[in-house]
């Protein structure tokens, strides 16, 4: 039989025929790697029931997913209630993000509820897991761990123990005899995680795998998974701050773009409850170019401070740089300042952050972007104490955004009483104690902010 290959883009799974500098999916550089590709017929997971044939709606039997708490309910609460029995779970982030400390957090909470765990660690050894578990303070009997990083021996380990949830550190070591690239390559990823999710599918096992963000291009990323699994979940923060994020990416048994906040510690991952408390904690009060948003990120409304920094630039191409805000948006909003506003912003340079690690990604955050960017140009600082909402459009109109009044109970909850918000919110709001300031153009809202 001829041996095929094809070169398979690292961070997207891309299959090309043929070398290129830049993948031509996901525009990424230096990520293809040549493969032996897999045989269509050993990458089909097998169904684990015999085909019935085509069905009507009515004649499907139904079998009632079942979930299981994980102990953490901040976890539970974003994966949509707690780990649904045999669902594949995808867990990615940096290297050093807590993706191991999570895991065994899980697993302890199982454990001391009673279910087998098996955990596998093919990343790291058995007494490295260990240290880690006891700094965690993790005594739990029903933790079996395993260090192997060949699918088949995980298989027969598996029908000896017959666990409830399983664990594989990390995906990207994980490696099937039966293909010839290395361990961590498109195929090999792609096809261990298939044999898991047949697995879990089939002996109705909760199976989490984890999977590191690469940069270097010869290791396949999460991303090459995604579409393979039933949830994808993605651990964010800066490493330096004590801030993770859960962002849930992808759920077929729950809402998406859940987020959990947690705090890293020592003993690990702690929840926490409210975190635009904590995000708020270490502002300074009166600063120009800050303006803090009520955000919502899935069902949780959370209060960020945005920072902008605006000054003279030395340079002919000014520079632009923005940490938890897409880029491409800042540009956006950069122009509509600059045309609608009239803010002289060609020769400046302009860096805009949000505090805590945080990546804001929703249009509501837009005007107060704009405000903070638009308070550092004029060296005057916005009152401390007023909370900025809405979107805004190429004509630099204020637009309406969702879900006003989860924005506006954690601001209140928060200590604020004065609300920036679009002037279509205003319909149907009580103010109460609120005043609320409604605006329809980017301009009026400068002028309320800076006045
Ligand atoms: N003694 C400690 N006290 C507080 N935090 C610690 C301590 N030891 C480790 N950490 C935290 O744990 C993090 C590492 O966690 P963990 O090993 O779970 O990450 P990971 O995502 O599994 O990393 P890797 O990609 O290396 O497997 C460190 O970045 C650090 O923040
Ligand atoms: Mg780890
Ligand atoms: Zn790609």
């Amino acid at each position: 039989m001829k041996v095929k290959s094809a070169w398979f883009c690292s961070s997207c799974g891309n299959k090309q025929l043929r070398w290129n500098g830049q993948c031509s999916a996901c525009h990424e550089w230096n990520t293809l790697q040549e493969e032996v590709e897999a045989s269509p017929r050993s990458m089909r997971a097998k169904l684990p029931v015999k085909n019935q044939g085509p069905l009507r709606l009515k004649e499907i039997a139904h079998t009632k997913t079942t979930r299981t708490s994980s102990g953490i309910s901040e976890f539970d609460r974003c994966v949509g209630g707690g780990m649904v029995t045999g669902s594949l779970t995808l867990i990615g982030g940096d290297p050093g993000i807590g993706k191991s400390t999570l895991s065994l957090q899980i697993a302890s909470s199982f454990a001391t509820a009673g279910h087998l765990v098996l955990y596998v660690c093919g990343e790291e050894s058995l007494e490295q897991t260990s240290l880690r578990a006891k700094r965690l303070g993790i005594d739990a009997d029903s933790i079996l761990f395993f260090n192997e990083t060949d699918v088949s021996e995980i298989l027969r380990i598996v029908d000896e123990v017959n666990p409830e949830l399983l664990i594989i550190d990390s995906i990207q070591i994980i490696y099937k005899p039966e293909i010839t690239s290395a361990a961590g390559t498109v195929s090999q990823v792609r096809e261990c995680a298939a044999t898991f999710m047949q697995l879990s599918k089939s002996r109705q096992i909760s199976t989490l795998l984890i999977g590191h963000v690469t940069k270097s291009g010869d290791i396949a990323g999460p991303r090459v998974l995604e579409h393979l699994v039933n949830t994808v979940l993605y651990f964010e923060g800066d490493k330096e701050l004590q801030f993770r994020l859960l962002r849930v990416f992808k759920n077929r048994f729950g809402p998406t773009d859940e987020i959990a906040v947690f705090q890293m510690t020592e003993k690990g991952l702690k929840e926490v409850q409210n975190p635009s408390q904590l995000l708020l904690e270490e502002r300074t009060r009166g600063n120009t170019g800050s303006c803090i948003i009520p955000t919502v990120e899935g069902s949780r409304p959370i209060l960020v401070e945005v920072q902008a920094l605006v000054t003279d630039t030395f340079f002919p191409q000014p520079s632009r740089r923005s940490t938890g805000i897409d880029p491409n948006r800042l540009a956006l909003l950069v122009a509509v300042l600059e045309k609608r506003a009239r803010f002289k912003l060609h020769s400046t340079d302009i860096f805009v952050s949000v505090t805590g690690g945080i990546r804001v990604n929703e249009p509501a955050a837009d005007l107060g972007i704009m405000l903070s960017m638009a308070s550092s140009f004029s060296n005057r600082s916005m009152d401390p104490d007023t909370l900025v909402v809405g979107e805004v459009g190429l004509g630099g109109e204020v637009r309406g955004v969702s879900r006003i009044e989860a924005r506006l109970k954690e601001g209140l909850q928060m200590g604020f009483q004065r609300f920036i918000i679009p002037k279509r919110n205003l319909q149907g709001l009580t103010a109460g104690k609120m005043r609320l300031v409604g605006v329809s153009w980017i301009d009026e809202a400068i002028d309320e902010l800076m006045r």
